[in-house]
């Protein structure tokens, strides 16, 4: 589309940060969003799957990368490919099934069969195939430019030019492991991935995990009440609760007691975590050993969020402007005891599952942001992101850029940055062709509504 126009994008007229404004057409408009699989989705590092969902050779699930359809399958070398989940024949979805374990992925279509490489080794009456007609090694299912695995977490990038996962969570590994490496053993997810669908902007959810503790004393004030014996949310001790940003990704979190824990209401997860508190301080410091347990929430650029001690992990599926497909996990330490992973797993239900308080709550507020912000008057309104601005700080030990106070859109801002930069600029790698451009001169003096039109 810029091609051609001839002019690059200019997205910097959609968002001041150093002011700490957004331009509200983000959340809602057609081409955009389009930018956002072409710049974002395409060229980052993105989440598909836990390690412990596929163990065994043979082992599979399926997912997305943006609005790609892909498959994950685990070797026989013990090693993970990622291929699109679409035949090279006439392009018909391969595997219907979430998960499972499988020698071959055979096509509903005309039954091209490929293995768990994604390499097309036969298919229904081949013979119908002359010699020539076909070159078996370049009709395979398309694997994915990289993959990598950090500490149980694997992720998969289109882009060949992306540096490496390493490179890509920088300095935030600091604080990733304090999930992924707070126990010998790491992590696993347990029992199924449930969906939802809400009709959202995903950008909502991410910024709303990365540091949006501010709505959580307000928005789940009932919720919270009945959980707690009609105790509100805890007041944020701003002298000891920080936003921490770093490439996009972010975590806020208290330094001083634990308080997240007390959500789950659930005594037994508690006495947990202090039991193995002082080996998590040797393995990771007294400093994280405080972080961990502290209200905090967290994203990993681009769309994936988790709440440290509640234990839900999740990926935020863009499928439309105003639509993404929720799918959330329990991650738990794999040395709990079973009675400990049971215990998680129904506080991460009775909160942050589709039917859980906090689940519903959000998704209301996200919903109505989305369509609200829509209206063709209402979309040239910025909207206000400069809370805690001047409150940037050097801290000692932690990492990346750091905001003192919870209650901060420091985090946000960090996201929309590297958001920015992502959909401005061309060292982050190739993007996939796009189509030909029209004959004719159509798109010479086109005027795209909503992008140019300040
Ligand atoms: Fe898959 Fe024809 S579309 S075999
Ligand atoms: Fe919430």
């Amino acid at each position: 589309r810029f091609e051609r126009i001839g002019r690059e994008p200019d997205y910097s007229r959609y968002m001041d940060l150093k002011e700490g404004w957004l331009d509200r057409r983000i959340f809602s408009d057609a081409d955009i969003y389009e930018e956002e699989l072409y710049r974002i989705f395409a060229r980052s590092w993105l989440f598909v799957a836990h390690e412990s969902q596929i163990p065994n050779s043979g082992d599979f699930l399926t997912t997305h990368m943006g609005e790609d359809a892909v498959i994950v399958a685990r070797q026989p070398d013990g090693s993970i490919r990622v291929m699109l989940n679409s035949c090279p024949h006439r392009g018909n979805k391969v595997c219907f099934a979430d998960a499972g374990n499988t020698r071959r992925f055979v096509c509903n279509y005309h039954g091209w069969a490929f293995d768990t490489a994604g390499d097309l080794k036969g298919m229904h009456e081949e013979y119908c195939y002359d010699a020539g007609d076909i070159d078996f090694k370049n009709h395979g299912l398309k694997n994915v430019a990289k993959v990598g695995n950090y500490k149980g977490l694997v992720f998969a990038t289109f882009n060949s030019d992306a540096p490496s996962l390493e490179a890509w969570l920088g300095d935030f590994r600091w604080y990733l492991d304090m999930i992924l490496d707070n126990e010998e053993g790491g992590t696993e997810f347990i029992g199924g991935c449930i969906k939802s669908v809400i009709s959202a902007n995903w950008k909502f959810g991410v910024e709303n995990f990365i540091g949006d503790a501010y709505h959580a004393g307000w928005t789940h004030d009932s919720g919270t009440r009945s959980m707690n014996n009609g105790q509100p949310f805890p007041p944020i001790d701003m002298d000891n609760s920080y936003h921490a940003s770093v490439n996009g990704h972010g975590w806020e979190f208290g330094t001083e007691g634990v308080g997240d824990l007390f959500l789950l209401g659930r005594p037994k997860v508690m006495d947990y975590y202090n039991k193995i508190r002082p080996k998590m301080a040797e393995r990771l410091g007294e400093m994280r050993s405080k972080i961990f347990g502290s209200v905090a929430s967290a994203s990993i650029f681009p769309n994936v969020s988790f709440l440290p001690g509640i234990s839900t992990f999740r990926q935020w599926q863009p499928k439309g402007p105003m639509q993404f497909e929720l799918k959330t996990w329990v991650i738990v330490n794999k040395n709990m005891p079973d009675d400990i992973k049971e215990e998680v797993t129904k506080g991460v239900m009775q909160t942050f599952g589709p039917g859980g308080t906090f689940e519903m709550d959000d998704g209301e507020n996200w919903e109505n942001c989305t369509t609200v912000n829509r209206g063709v008057v209402t979309r040239h309104e910025r909207l206000h992101y400069r809370c805690g601005i001047g409150r940037q700080i050097e801290h000692d030990t932690l990492p990346g850029i750091v905001y003192r106070g919870q209650y901060n859109d420091a985090n946000q801002r960090g996201f929309y940055q590297r958001w920015l930069d992502m959909m401005t600029h061309d060292e982050f790698g190739k993007m996939p062709a796009r189509p030909e451009p029209q004959l004719g001169n159509v798109g010479e003096t086109r005027n795209l509504p909503g992008l140019f039109a300040l």
